[in-house]
């Protein structure tokens, strides 16, 4: 299957793309393995006829309006978001009315119509950096992501009206359990993905995105670290830092000790390798909508630079 997938990936000019919390076979066959901040970097600067978009769905929605003539692949469709799916657009827009003084930030983690009702795309990579440069006094609405915001209004002292939504899998890591780890690794950091809530960021030794967290434990000197988001960013960080232990962190009502994104992990070798071969399932997005999500996504790349 991977040489097949190697075979096509030449014939047809496509670039295949993967999220730090895809599958380690996907992630093995990838060109390119990133946080949602990279993928969208690539994305806008690639010169492949086919882009395969192994995450989910916003991913592949954002490298569509951003290369409106490639043709975007993801393996498969119903690979969603709890936190996208947590802002209804309709909702979203009222909400907006009746703020209209408001500047209207969304994280990358949203629908096409999401982002076609926002002023600047941030992600988990760049949201602190973006908010920080606008002025103090801007009065600013944040969503979806209730604990990304919370963290940016504590870190940046900001007051930003944040909507009310969570990622399914980072909003169940409990303190107690990761405070049970560090019990048992004394020794060991906490990394901690800013969508978790609010106690395990205050406990963290680095709060960041998947690749700032991948960076931190690549640059720092503890032998040890306890890992607060999707499992799946732990093969990059076994393969960046040899000689260091990384503990996947559990879920608070789980057995299991780590904690996986079912949205993430619907996508399989079969269905990358299914969907070269078909350039099925494609990625469209209603042109008026992509045209106004593009401006925001651009301007999250020009602030971010
Ligand atoms: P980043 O890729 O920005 O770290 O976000 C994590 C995530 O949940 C992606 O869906
Ligand atoms: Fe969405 Fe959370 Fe899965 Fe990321 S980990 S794709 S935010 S549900």
């Amino acid at each position: 299957m991977k040489s097949e997938i190697a075979r096509l990936k030449k014939e047809k000019n496509a670039l295949i793309m993967a999220h730090y919390y895809q599958r380690d076979e996907i992630q093995e066959i990838a060109d390119f393995i990133g946080d949602s901040l990279a993928l969208a970097r690539k994305a806008a600067e690639t010169d492949a006829d086919i882009i395969v978009m192994c995450g989910v769905h916003f991913m592949g929605e954002t490298a569509k309006i951003l290369c409106p003539g490639k043709k975007v692949l993801v393996p498969d469709m119903e690979a969603g978001c709890s936190l996208a799916d947590s802002c209804d657009p309709e909702e979203f827009r009222r909400f907006t009315e009746a703020h209209p003084d408001h500047t209207v930030v969304s994280y990358v983690n949203t629908s096409a119509a999401v982002k076609a009702l926002t002023d600047i795309v941030v992600t988990s990579g760049n949201a602190r950096k973006i908010i920080e440069a606008l002025p103090k006094d801007e009065k600013i609405i944040f969503g979806p992501d209730r604990n990304l915001g919370g963290y940016i209004n504590a870190v940046s002292d900001r007051d930003m009206l944040l909507w009310p939504g969570a990622c399914h899998v980072h909003d169940r890591f409990s303190i107690e359990r990761i405070l049970e780890l560090k019990k048992e690794h004394p020794g060991a950091k906490v990394l901690v993905h800013p969508e978790c809530r609010r106690p395990l960021q205050l406990i963290a030794d680095k709060v960041g995105s998947t690749a700032a967290l991948l960076d931190f434990a690549g640059m720092d000197d503890a032998k040890e670290y306890i890992v607060v988001t999707e499992s799946g960013i732990l093969r990059e960080m076994r393969l960046k830092c040899p000689g260091k232990v990384f503990i996947p962190a559990p879920a608070e009502d789980s057995e299991c000790q780590c904690n996986e994104c079912d949205y993430m992990k619907r996508n399989t070798l079969e269905k990358v390798y299914r969907c070269l071969l078909d350039e099925a399932p494609e990625i469209e997005v209603d042109p008026a909508v992509a045209e106004r999500a593009l401006r925001p996504i651009e301007r999250m790349l020009e602030m971010s630079r």
